[in-house]
């Protein structure tokens, strides 16, 4: 049962992936022969509650696509990628990230990893980064995006950010919480770290 929801997410993730110029052009959407389902332990967090509650990302221009994202929520298997760093458990009860597809993902891809990113509202994801080429695509809510040596940007549904291999970046939500389509490429075989010389003191 739960590889139809996951099915049905990822055919609407799809359908707003090929429809983004930028996405399509960052990494082509795997063709069916490259993604493989993979039944994977359910993991549950916290902010995947408050992701099914959060007020301010409930409708929009990707609502069908956000009720295929939520529908997932219980059975997907989401990360604890900070859980031992000293960020601090704010960040830990009220962000959440699951892989859609990828090397860990609920579908086997090799060539390029997508995932969900869900932060609740007035949270500071600190500065971080990670050798992958990084496209972000905002579904729901808005956050402001900075990359290291720029000024912060706010972007709402539709919008992207890229970021380049080991590029420092940070996020923080203001009112409204965000969801964000985040794609990977290049060389994916190491996960985020926190940018300690840019957070000062966590
Ligand atoms: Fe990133």
């Amino acid at each position: 049962m739960s590889r139809e929801l996951f099915e049905n997410a990822l055919r609407e993730v799809r359908r707003f992936y090929e429809a983004s110029q930028e996405l399509s052009g960052f990494k082509a959407f795997p063709g069916d022969d490259g993604l493989r389902w993979q039944e994977l332990e359910p993991h549950y967090i916290n902010p995947a509650t408050l992701f099914s509650e959060d007020q301010s990302i409930q409708s929009g221009q990707f609502s069908d696509a956000l009720d295929a994202l939520l529908a997932v929520k219980d059975v997907a298997l989401w990360r604890e990628t900070y859980k031992d760093t000293n960020i601090g458990d704010d960040f830990l009860n009220r962000f959440g990230c699951y892989e859609l597809f990828g090397w860990e993902g609920h579908f086997h891809c090799q060539e390029t990893r997508g995932f969900i990113v869900y932060s609740a509202g007035e949270l500071y994801y600190p500065w971080h980064h990670h050798p992958a080429e990084e496209m972000y695509f905002i579904l729901a809510g808005e956050a402001e995006f900075a990359t290291e040596g720029n000024s912060p940007k706010m972007l709402k549904p539709g919008d992207t950010v890229f970021h380049a291999e080991n590029q420092p970046h940070n996020m923080q939500t203001r009112e409204k919480g965000v969801l964000a389509w985040v794609q990977w490429r290049g060389d994916m075989s190491v996960a985020p770290v926190l940018t300690d010389h840019l957070n000062g003191e966590l």
